[in-house]
């Protein structure tokens, strides 16, 4: 109860439907709230600004991950054993089980296959002209990219959006929408633990790796499958998301599409850009190790803090106009991809295959537009495009 009265308190659910489809009004009321906020709903202590959403994440042994980032119980423990849910040197065994896959060096090897695979996929979307930007551009790259990189057999690759996205819903407050999505995300489970019984995880691949981990007693059996999981969970919905928005972004903005197709050295910026003002993840929690003060205001320890990422992106006291999309600002310091411990771990991936769908497109086409108004998915965490109608027009063609 410590100095509950003195924090702010926002009363509408932020994970309500409409919230989800329109979050940065909230996220605008909350900031202007203060740096620390109640949600009433939820009951628990939001971070809606960049200072104290980046200080929160520096300090992982006040704010920890180990008890959960969700916000529901179930979750938090059936979570446990993953590398987003765990700290200190737990935490950084499972980190560096497949940091060599994911060095610069080792994503330099797999540039070629990206860049490839993002020509075809661009290709081929630009021969239907019109496409749906989510299904025939931003899934398309991950989904020849991910599960290969992962090592997820090829016969359970159906369900994997599905069950790729329950997982990130269940991750949630204790609403409808993580209920409803507890069964598909279960099933993720179990079919990486039939993976690891069957030893059916494709050669070479990073589930091949924490298989070897298992052999040599680097790591227990039962650790395999969350740990599957956890890369392959977070590594479709988010790029797809980026991509997505990327799309409809250049869409409604002529003149940025312009600036980069004129400028490709622009567009690793531009993918910071385009993650901090469309963030792919909305916010996740940390729990306090001890009484902390935020700017001020004392949170209890054992508290549940929400770091919103996607709030901080657009925090008017950190950046210039931040409703406004600009290739050209330094957004280099967005929290999208979080920062401390805990940072993406497949940030570098995420940018190749961004970066590659977005150089593709910036050759073979000249205008992006939007032929009818897209619908945003309904995720609790996830903010994504559902579908998002484009014509591609072809460059030199219009
Ligand atoms: C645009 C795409 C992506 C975004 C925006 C994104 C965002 C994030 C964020 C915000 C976190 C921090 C979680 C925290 O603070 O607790 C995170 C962690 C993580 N991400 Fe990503 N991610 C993306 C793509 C990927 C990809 C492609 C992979 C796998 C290849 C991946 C694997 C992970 C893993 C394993 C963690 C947990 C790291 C840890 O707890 O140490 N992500 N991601």
């Amino acid at each position: 109860m410590l100095n509950r009265r003195k924090v702010p308190a926002y009363r509408p659910d932020i994970y309500s439907t409409k919230a989800i489809l329109d979050p940065y009004p909230h996220y605008a009321r909350l900031r202007e709230l203060g740096p620390v906020v109640w949600l009433t709903r939820q009951r628990v202590y939001a971070l809606p600004r960049y200072a104290e959403c980046k200080a929160a994440l520096r300090d992982d042994t006040t704010f920890v991950s180990g008890h959960g980032v969700a916000l529901n119980a179930v979750t938090n423990r059936l979570s446990r054993g993953t590398t987003l849910n765990s700290d200190g040197e737990d935490h950084d065994k499972r980190r560096k089980l497949v940091a060599h896959r994911l060095t610069p060096k080792a994503l330099r090897a797999m540039s070629d296959a990206v860049t490839n695979q993002a020509e075809q996929v661009v290709a081929a979307a630009v021969a239907k002209r019109t496409v749906d930007g989510v299904s025939d551009l931003a899934s398309a790259l991950p989904l020849a990219i991910v599960p290969d990189f992962v090592g997820w057999p090829r016969e359970g690759r159906d369900h994997l959006l599905t069950w790729a996205g329950a997982t990130f819903d269940f991750l949630g407050p204790a609403n409808k929408r993580s209920i409803r999505a507890f069964p598909a995300s279960l099933q993720m489970l179990r079919f990486a633990r039939q993976v690891v019984r069957e030893r059916s995880a494709l050669d070479r691949s990073m589930g091949h790796d924490v298989l070897a981990a298992v052999d040599n007693g680097t790591l227990k059996r039962s650790e395999v499958p969350p740990l599957m999981v956890d890369y392959l969970a977070p590594s479709l919905d988010t790029t797809i998301s980026a991509i997505a928005s990327g799309l409809h972004l250049f869409a409604t903005h002529p003149d940025q599409w312009q600036a980069i197709r004129n400028d490709p050295s622009l567009i690793p910026n531009a993918v910071n850009e385009v993650v901090r003002i469309e963030s792919p993840l909305r916010a996740f929690s940390r729990r306090t190790t001890r009484d902390v003060d935020i700017a001020g205001t004392t949170i209890p320890k054992g508290a549940r803090v929400l770091v919103m990422y996607a709030s901080a992106n657009r925090d008017e006291l950190q950046w210039t106009d931040p409703d406004t999309f600009d290739v050209h600002r330094d957004a280099t310091g967005q929290l999208g991809f979080g920062i401390g411990a805990h940072t993406c771990a497949g940030q570098g991936l995420a940018r190749m295959e961004t970066q590659a769908i977005l150089t593709a497109l910036a050759k073979q086409v000249d205008t992006i537009r939007c032929t009818a108004p897209p619908t945003w998915g309904l995720n609790n965490i996830i903010h994504c495009f559902e579908r998002l109608p484009l014509e591609l027009i072809p460059a030199g063609k219009e």
